[in-house]
């Protein structure tokens, strides 16, 4: 195996191992009892962010970050998948190498936009220009209706008087004919903010200058910026480095993700103007999220279940890291609600009433109930081990300190979040070996982490009535 102890051999490249090196932590990955079954899930290696996510040519397309060799942050790479009922996908490997000089040391995230046809993906060519310092490229590639991807070089330039190389992650949007490109990063004074850029085509941008978001100091750096726009509202969501709170509620993770619903950014005095911002997840494991409009209308966000700061048991095992499953998003006020996509629930093989106390027969289920005030859900296997998921009736307690492997401490062991809906609600969580994703108070609280309890076995609750769905294995043809 290779060693990524101290940063050892991140850069190795995939023609440099064999296919023995490859098989191998295939194997280890496939037979990690960890391993999810109906989320996507690299095959071996390292997934983190969810990038270019559209529809088009019919389908959905999901392409993610990806580092083949080992579960570190290495060498990344564009891999992807594509749907068109979140139950069968097609896997077309490697979409994007870093092989250019301009993304020889990683084909960072972005986004994806149809535009004469073909699918337009922007995103962040990472070179290294001495030991250890990079500079960011703004590039971008084309899909087209047969799924080739096809790299076409360079956009943009950082503004190097007002940003750092920390400057990444293009999103371009189109409004009355012409399109518009956001970039987060860190300014020269150590904050994090968003470069805006305007275009006549997708092909060429030019710098407009820095979006004024009214947030005079917020962490000193913004990856992964997803903006857009409903027929009244601009919506960014966004991933912030540097935020913490004094309360026990907010911005508990290493690194958070924010949303904000304002008005459209105005692109003639670059002001975003809203009245306040929220996290979007209460949970440990939820990062860098995009979204995007399908042939429906929905507007479907995912996300990456991880972050990038935790070690995981199953690091051993040479994997790490999976992506949520789709959520169907939608603003109310100033508020986004998440609920699973309707497309999930083809994926129910089984279903039966909950008791107090519920054997499992598979670790990869779906909770559907109605809580109480007080309730608690409790999964846990024959040793009492457990992960428990309770409210008193005022706020949620998601509580990983009991499990088989805790880690990341840290970071703390539980996370907590006010609760909105005190009557009587509808909660559904989601489990799948080792990920958890809650949606309660119609969507607006969303816990998405992992957490590892060996051969867990047993569900017990209280203060609720529902049904459990046991979920099958999503499937992959190549
Ligand atoms: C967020 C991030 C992005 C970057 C990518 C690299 O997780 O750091 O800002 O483009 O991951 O994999």
């Amino acid at each position: 195996m290779l060693d990524f102890s101290s940063g050892k051999n991140r850069f190795v490249r995939l023609d440099q191992v064999s296919k023995d090196y490859i098989n191998k932590i295939e194997i280890m990955t496939n037979e990690d009892p960890f391993y999810p079954i109906y989320h996507v899930a690299p095959k071996c290696g390292l997934l983190n962010d969810p990038n270019g996510l559209s529809f088009y040519n019919d389908e959905h397309h999901i392409f993610y970050q990806w580092f083949p060799l080992g579960p570190v942050h290495g060498l990344k790479h564009w891999y992807h998948v594509s749907t068109k009922d979140f139950i069968h996908f097609k896997d077309y490997g490697i979409a994007m190498y870093p092989d250019e000089l301009y993304d020889s040391h990683g084909c960072f995230s972005g986004s994806a936009l149809k535009a004469e046809d073909k699918l337009y993906l922007f995103y962040t060519g990472n070179k290294m220009i001495k030991e250890n310092i990079f500079e960011p490229f703004q590039c971008y590639a084309t899909l087209d209706r047969d799924n080739k991807v096809v790299k076409h070089g360079v956009l943009v330039e950082r503004d190097k008087e007002k940003f750092t190389g920390n400057f990444r992650d293009p999103i371009v949007f189109e409004r009355q004919n012409h399109y518009y490109m956001l970039i987060g990063g860190e300014t020269v004074t150590g904050k994090g903010g968003l470069a805006i850029y305007i275009g006549e085509s997708p092909k060429h941008f030019t710098y407009l200058g820095k979006v004024d978001v009214g947030l005079s100091s917020f962490g000193y750096m913004w990856e992964c910026p997803n903006y857009y726009e409903t027929e009244e509202k601009g919506v960014l969501i966004f991933s912030p480095q540097g935020i913490s709170s004094d309360n026990k509620y907010d911005f508990k993770n290493v690194f958070s993700v924010v949303y904000i619903v304002g008005n459209k950014i105005d692109v003639t005095d670059l002001s975003f103007i809203n009245e306040g911002y929220f996290e979007l997840d209460k949970g440990f494991d939820f990062y860098a999220p995009q979204t995007y409009l399908d042939e429906q209308g929905r507007r479907i966000l995912i996300g990456w279940l991880g972050n990038s700061k935790s070690e995981y048991p199953t690091d051993k095992n040479m994997w790490a890291h999976m992506l949520t499953i789709p959520r169907a998003i939608s603003i109310h006020g100033d508020k986004i609600r998440q609920e699973p996509l309707e497309e999930l629930k083809a994926l129910r093989v089984y279903s039966e009433q909950l008791t107090e106390s519920t054997k499992l027969t598979s670790t990869s289920f779906e909770i559907d109930c109605e809580i109480g005030e007080v309730f608690q859900i409790e999964i846990s296997n024959d040793e009492g081990d457990k992960l428990i998921f309770s409210s008193d009736g005022k706020e949620y307690c998601l509580d990983r300190s009991q499990t088989t492997y805790v880690y990341a401490e840290k970071f703390g062991t539980k996370r907590f979040a006010l609760r909105k809906k005190y009557l009587n609600q509808q909660l559904r969580m989601f489990v799948d070996a080792s990920s958890i994703e809650i949606f309660c108070d119609e969507g607006e609280t969303v816990f998405t982490s992992r957490f590892f309890i060996k051969d867990m076995e047993k569900i017990s609750v209280s203060g609720l009535n529902g049904t459990i769905h046991y979920l099958s294995k999503i499937i992959l043809d190549k």
